[in-house]
Formats: C-alpha cells, structure tokens, sequence
C-alpha cells in the first residue's frame, strides 16, 4: 500500500463517526471556514476576482472541503480524491448542499483530465506527499491542468526549526523536514530508525524551501501569507506558471 492510501482508513471513521470532513466538521457553516476557503476568499479578493463561473480543480478533495465551498459561491468544480469512501461522503454532501459537482476517485500523482481550469486547488495536500519523485509529479499535475492566465492556490504546513516535540514520541520521529510515522504495516515503503520501522507521513518543509521548491517547479509568487489555525503554522500561497 502507498502511504497516502492510508487516508481511507481515516475516512472509514470519519463515514462511522458521522462527519463531514477530515477536520472532523460537524455542520457546514463549520466547513466554510476552513482555512483553505477564507484564504481562497481573501486571496481572490485581493486580485480582484470572483467565484462566479471559475473553473475549479481540488486536488485531494477529501468530502469536497474546498470544491463545495467554491461550488457554492460560483465556482464550476471537480474534486480528485484517492479514498472511496471519502469520495462517497463528497457526493453526500454536494447532494445535500443542492450543487452539482463532479467528484472523481483517482490518484492526483498521475492524473490526466481532458480539461484546464483557472485554479487548482490545494487544500491540505501537499503536505501530505513525501519523496521528490511524488512532489515533482503533484506539481506536474497542476501545471497539466491550469490554464496559461491560471493559478495554484496552496495551503500547506510549514516547519518552523525542530520539530520533533511538537509530535508524540511513542509514535513520531521528525528529522530533516520529514515527519515519519509507524503507521500501519500495509504500507510497503518502510525504514528502520533507532529499533522501529516508520514510514515517511508528511513533508514539512520551512518557508524559505517551500518557496524555493514552488520556484523549481515551474511557479511564480503572486501573494504569500503565513496562517496559524493549528499547532503547527500554514504557509497560504497564490501561485502563477513562469511565464
Ligand atoms: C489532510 S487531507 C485534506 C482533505 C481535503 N482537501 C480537506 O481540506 O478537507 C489530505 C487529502 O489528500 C488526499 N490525498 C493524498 N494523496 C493523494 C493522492 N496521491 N491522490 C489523491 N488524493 C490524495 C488524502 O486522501 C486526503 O483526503
């Protein structure tokens, strides 16, 4: 098992504990403030653009987070998710919501819609791919699918020095930028520090690298903003392809 396909997991719970989302929404009032959308919101704001008939691209979708909220003001949306079941939660809730959204089961590291869109959207995915193979290929993807005038929309966690105690020992080991976790044992990419086998769980990189990686990637900064709605500091970016 690939180390993102342990989202389903999650996603299973989530389905049997009732929730909406994976920030565990319980209404969605509570899902619009998502930090993915405010920021979406200001950020538009701020370029002077607006939600109405922008197409959307939500990559890593989960229960539709992003793609609702965007759908809901305007926004002409698809959402790309690995997990099914979080896929089957999404379709719930754009039904629900009364918007028409194509959700999509498919792995954003290899994806190829027959479609461009004026924003990719990433709602708390990045962080999630480890390995420069993964992250060179999610960025191929956004450029892939953006038009020439479109954005990429980011909201990632950043580290900030060390981290390691900011995470639970017994389970966590952070080192070089990379959170490892022990995770399940399904997952098949595994290494052994100290006497435990971990797989890599998240990237975290500071915000100067962060920056720098969005360059080498093909990017520009338009707008950059640093968030802290949970222990560990978002870094929320407006991104252009190089022109
Ligand atoms: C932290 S969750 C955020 C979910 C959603 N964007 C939100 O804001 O609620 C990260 C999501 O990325 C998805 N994901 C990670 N790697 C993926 C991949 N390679 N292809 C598709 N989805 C992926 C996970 O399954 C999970 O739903």
């Amino acid at each position: 098992m690939k180390y993102y396909e342990m989202h389903e997991i999650v996603y299973q719970r989530i389905k049997n504990d009732g929730h909406l989302s994976w920030d565990k929404s319980v209404s969605y009032d509570d899902m619009w403030l998502h930090g993915t959308n405010t920021g979406l919101k200001r950020h538009l704001t701020k370029i002077g653009l607006s939600f109405k008939d922008l197409r959307v691209l939500d990559l890593g979708t989960g229960t539709g987070t992003s793609a609702l909220y965007c759908a809901r003001e305007g926004a002409k949306c698809v959402g790309v998710e690995v997990s099914e079941t979080a896929i089957e939660i999404a379709i719930k809730n754009a039904h629900a919501l009364g918007l028409n959204i194509e959700f999509i089961v498919g792995d954003i590291l290899n994806l190829h819609l027959s479609k461009k869109f004026d924003f990719v959207v990433d709602s708390t995915v990045l962080h999630c791919i480890v390995g420069a193979k993964d992250r060179t290929n999610f960025y191929e993807t956004a450029k892939r699918h953006l038009d020439t005038d479109g954005f990429l929309f980011i909201n990632t966690m950043i580290s900030e020095g060390d981290m390691s105690s900011r995470f639970p020992k017994e389970y966590f080991h952070y080192e070089n930028e990379i959170l490892w976790s022990l995770g399940i044992s399904e997952i098949t990419e595994r290494k052994t520090i100290g006497e435990k086998s971990y797989f890599a769980h998240r990237t975290l990189l500071s915000k100067g690298n962060q920056i720098e990686e969005f360059r080498q990637n093909g990017f520009e900064i338009v707008n950059t903003e640093i968030t802290s709605d949970s222990d560990v500091k978002c870094l929320v970016a407006l991104l252009k392809l190089k022109s």
